[in-house]
This record gives structure tokens, sequence and C-alpha cells, in this order.
């Protein structure tokens, strides 16, 4: 996180030179755009408004609140709505469906710009990592302002300027990178509970996925810097933190001194004030038991786990490149559950990779009916460009493939029905999160194991955790009444 830092201190002469060193060179672009931002208030009377659009993950969320951080200490005012001074989109491409809602929304954005031709319009993340993507924008959507990728958002106010002061698109890719630059400003979305990244990229090429090749080569962060960051978010307010990468598990095998997730947690777990730690995602290849033992014996990590399977045959799973079989995953969720037998599992599941078969399918509900996942996010095989998926023989027909789709989401639908009731008539920690947006009078929160629970009450509760009593299961949430402490230790 950052440490507050004058920006109005800094030498930004016409004939100053911007530090070559990170942060502190983007600090003196901050302070140019602050610059600019003061002009453009003297001549608006209001300060030019920012909005921030983001698809796919919580990385890509993650990353927008540091994109906003910037931009707010800039000096623009957040705004919920793309009529707005400066329009970034923060884009996924993890399947095809994400690209397309990103070009639909732009022929929209023209449409405004045209009638607010100063508006700034910037587009970053996995998307832009694709050079034909890019090769596409600049040909046919020109009125986009900044394009940059997912391994230089730290740069947005550098672009800003450069795209300012130049007059013409700046475009800023890099292919990869080994830089994490820490100490820079984030704006979060919520004061109680927050994201944060302990790694970045993936080294596992599963070969239908098009994240290692946006996101780069994994690296991670020091623990020293994660547990810092972590402090400085509790004496802030925050309670829960979710701790991410695309792989948690191998966090740290690349640092000078390796670390284990574990290792990682146990530090996490001695900061006071955090009351819930969660982390995802985990590949079950890395998954060890060191990690099941810290999770079994913390206090604080959530008895919940997203563990993505992805198909559940054996030959399926080879040719996705995911290195272990049905057997391995279901022997894995055998020791989990014996460590903690009150343990969520969740999980994603692509149908339709090529050359499924109807019997492979048929494993795959067999791996969600033996493992009764709490809740499955459940994909249509997407072809991407460039993946080894993508030369593959033998694609599933769509008809097939829909079919197949739905009969595992009916599966899905009705055992997470069954087992998310599992503690019905009991007393709960729940956080409260949000003020329930369709019932007066009620809130919305999450059980540890991520359940989420609807119950009488107001906004000052927000951010506490509070035992609730669970009254009524409804498939996938709980209504239920909040109770006193008392009643917690008869549960
Ligand atoms: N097609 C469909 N789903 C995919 N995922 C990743 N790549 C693809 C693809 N090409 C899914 C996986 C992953 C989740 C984040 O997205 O299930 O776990
Ligand atoms: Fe993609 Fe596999 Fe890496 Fe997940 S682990 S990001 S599915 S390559």
């Amino acid at each position: 996180m950052y440490n507050e830092f004058d920006l109005d201190k800094i030498d930004i002469d016409i004939d100053s030179e911007p530090p070559t060193e990170e942060p502190f060179r983007q600090y003196y672009f901050m302070a140019k755009c602050r610059d600019w931002v003061r002009a453009f208030e003297q001549k608006n009377g209001r300060c030019p408004t920012a909005f921030t659009q983001t698809f796919g993950c919580q990385m890509n969320a993650r990353d927008s609140e540091k994109l906003m951080g910037i931009l707010t200490e800039i000096g623009f005012c957040e705004t919920e709505d793309e009529n707005a001074d400066f329009v970034l989109y923060n884009t996924c491409t993890v399947r095809e469906n994400a690209n397309q809602r990103v070009y639909g929304r732009l022929g929209y954005l023209s449409t405004l710009k045209k009638k607010n031709p100063s508006m700034l319009i910037a587009l970053c993340g996995c998307m832009m990592q694709e050079p034909d993507v890019v090769a596409k924008i600049r040909k046919s959507y020109r009125f986009v302002d900044i394009i940059f990728g997912t391994h230089n958002i730290f740069r947005l106010a550098e672009l800003m300027w450069r795209r300012l002061d130049e007059g013409k698109t700046a475009v800023d890719i890099w292919e990869d990178t080994s830089l994490i630059v820490e100490e820079l400003p984030s704006e979060r979305k919520y004061p109680f509970k927050s994201g944060v990244n302990i790694m970045f990229g993936c080294n596992n090429f599963c070969s239908y996925c098009i994240v290692p090749y946006v996101r780069g080569r994994e690296r991670s962060r020091k623990p020293e810097d994660i547990v810092s960051e972590i402090r400085r978010l509790s004496a802030s307010g925050v309670v829960e933190v979710m701790l991410l990468g695309q792989n948690v598990n191998s966090y740290g095998k690349t640092l000078d001194t390796p670390v284990t997730f574990a290792g990682l947690l146990r530090q996490v777990e001695s900061v006071e004030g955090i009351r819930r730690i969660r982390f995802m995602t985990s590949h079950p290849k890395d998954l060890s038991d060191e990690l099941i033992g810290a999770m079994a014996a913390s206090k604080k990590v959530c008895r919940h786990l997203h563990l993505p399977v992805q198909s559940g045959s054996s030959r399926i799973l080879k040719a996705m490149n995911r290195r272990y079989t049905k057997e391995q995953y279901l022997e894995l969720v055998g020791r989990i559950r014996a460590a903690m037998p009150d343990i969520s599992l969740t999980t994603d599941i692509i149908v339709g990779f090529p050359g499924e078969t109807e019997e492979d399918f048929q494993e795959t509900l067999d791996v969600v009916r033996q493992v009764g996942f709490d809740s499955a996010f459940t994909f249509i095989y997407s072809k991407r460009t460039g993946t080894p998926a993508a030369a593959m023989e033998d694609q599933v027909p769509e008809d097939v493939v829909k079919d197949r789709f739905d009969r595992l989401l009916k599966e899905v639908q009705d055992i997470s029905a069954r087992v998310c009731a599992r503690d019905l008539h009991r007393v709960k920690d729940v956080l409260a999160e949000s003020v329930d947006d369709h019932s007066a009078g009620y809130v919305t929160g999450r059980l540890d194991n991520n359940t989420i629970v609807h119950f009488p009450g107001d906004a000052s509760l927000i951010g506490s955790i509070v035992p609730v009593y669970l009254e009524e299961s409804r498939g996938f949430y709980y209504m239920g009444r909040m109770v006193s402490d008392g009643d917690r230790i008869q549960d």
C-alpha cells in the first residue's frame, strides 16, 4: 500500500527530468497530471470524473482498485457512470465472450465521446496483452486514447501524461516483467475487506488457458511486503483479507528466500485485527498437507477452498495438462475433509473441451456428486487462439456442449441447494457486508465458508462480525436473525 507522499512538493517544472526509479517516477507523473486536473477545475468549475469498469476475475478487480487509487491521487472524482471525463475498462480475455462484451461497450463509448470530445478512454488488462486485439483497436477504434496491459498498470499516470502532452494514443504493452512495484496508492471498494496480491502470473500452462500468456510468469511478492500491507489494512479497519494469485499453492517458490504458502498464512494469521483470511485460487496438484494442516490449525483462515477440478475425466485432465487424475483429486478432497469436516468446497468446471465424450462428461458428473460442491462455476469451453487446445482436433459440436452444460448446471444446483443447508438452525458468525438491495431493513453478510445470509439489520452493522441464527435455507443462501453473543456459545 501507499504511504502518504506529498505530490505538491515534487519539482515538475518544464525543464525538470522525471526520476528513473519507481515508484518515484510515477509520483512525478501523478504530480504532472494533477496540474492538468487543476487547470480543468479552473476552466469547468468542477473536478474531472473517472469511471472504471472491471471485467473478469478478482485479480482484475484488485488491479482496478489500484488504478482508481492513482486516479483519485491525481484529483479525479470517481463516478458510477460511463458519461465521465476519464473511462477505463480493465479487460479480461479468459473466454471469447469477455472480449465481445468489451467491443460492445466501446461502441457505446464512441457515441459518448462524440458528445464530449475531451473525454479520455483507456483500455488495459488481459485482452490488451494480445497483439491482434491491440491491432484491431488501433485500426477500428481510433478514439481510444490509452492502451496498456497487465504488467504495467502502475504506469497509468505516466501514460496519461504522455497522451495529454503528445496528443496521440499512448500504447504501452510489456511482454513480461519481473518487476513488482510497491508503494502506490489504492482505492478500496469496501472499507472492511480487501484483496491482497501475493503473486502474479502463472506457470502452469493448462492447455485451454490463455492466462499464462497474458499474465506472464509466476512471481511472488516478498512476505514482509505482504504482511506490512495487511498491517496497514488492518489499522484502517479491514477485518477480512483475500490473498490473491492464479495459483497460490506455489507461492514463494521463486523468492530469494523461499517461503511456502502455509508459511505465509501463518505470518498473516499473526496480524492483529484481521479476523478472516481467504485465498484463491488453489491448484489441486500443488495443495500440500502442510497447507491443510495450517488451515485446520487456524482460527482465522476461512473454512472454504476454491479448488478448480475442470473435468472429472482423467483422460481429459491429461489433455488439459492439469497434472492430476480424477482419483488424485478425490483423494485430495478426502484428506481435506478428514482435517476439516465442515469445509465448504467450490470449483470451476469446463464443459466441451476438445475430444470430450459422453463418458468423459459422466465422469465429471460423478465427481460433482461424490464431492458435493457448495457451488461450481461452470464454463463452456472457449477456444483461445495461441493455446495448445485451440489446435486440437475433435472440437465438440455446439449443441452437444450446450446440452451437457445444462445437465451439469442442474446437477450442480441440486447438490449445492442440499449442501449449503448444512448449518441450518445453527448460530454462526456473519460478516455484515452490505445493505440489502431487495428488501428494506435487511443486510447481507457471509459465513466464513462464504455462504450468503440475509438478516434484519441496518447500515450500522456493515463491517462487523455478528452471531446470526440461521432460520431458513433457500438454496444458495440463508435467512437469519441476529442473536446475542450468549446464544453463540450454546451452538
Ligand atoms: N474456456 C472455458 N473456460 C476457461 N477457463 C479458463 N480458460 C477457459 C477456456 N478457454 C475457466 C477455468 C478457470 C476459470 C477461471 O476459467 O475453469 O478455472
Ligand atoms: Fe489458467 Fe491453469 Fe494457470 Fe489457472 S492454473 S490460470 S487455469 S493455466
